[in-house]
């Protein structure tokens, strides 16, 4: 594999370990304010970002390259409202989907079948991730200041499977 192509997909291992840790950290602001629903959505969220974290590092290693974990920066531990960390959350994604884009756009120009047949999994993913995250949004933006909607929606966010 091309080396700056490599280099960029290791980067992206750092990138969803630190999706994984971004969402822990929400997750644990949730739980500390009572709202355990949106904590529990946060950590299945920081779970699935774990497995891309290791999807992206597994596929370096089947294309014979040996990755390199890199420091992952402290994530944001505070938010005003439930509604200001899931507009972090969807901003993230789209950062994310940002990152896809760029390393597409790398392995189409190194004309890198095999890595953009790899890549088209996250592309679909993507739009998913910021759907999820999306829907959310809208959801707690609907509810305003109401507490009981508030309520509702955490309580929602608890039956996330
Ligand atoms: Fe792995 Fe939510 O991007």
């Amino acid at each position: 594999m091309d080396a700056k192509l490599f280099a960029a997909l290791n980067d992206q291992v750092n990138e969803e370990a630190y999706s994984a840790y971004l969402y822990l950290s929400m997750s644990t602001w949730f739980e500390a304010n009572h709202m355990g629903g949106f904590a529990k959505w946060m950590t299945n969220q920081a779970g699935e970002e774990t497995k891309h974290a290791f999807k992206v590092l597994e596929y370096l290693q089947t294309r014979g390259h040996q990755p390199t974990l890199k420091a992952i920066a402290a994530p944001g531990n505070r938010w005003n409202t439930a509604l200001e960390a899931f507009e972090a959350a969807l901003a993230h994604e789209k950062h994310i989907t940002g990152c896809y884009q760029k390393l597409m756009e790398q392995a189409h120009e190194l004309r890198d079948h095999a890595t953009i047949a790899f890549l088209n999994w996250f592309v679909t993913e993507q739009v998913e991730e910021e759907k999820t995250a999306d829907d959310m949004v809208q959801k707690l933006r609907l509810a305003g200041d109401s507490i009981g909607a508030l309520m509702y929606l955490d309580g929602h966010a608890n039956k996330r499977g």
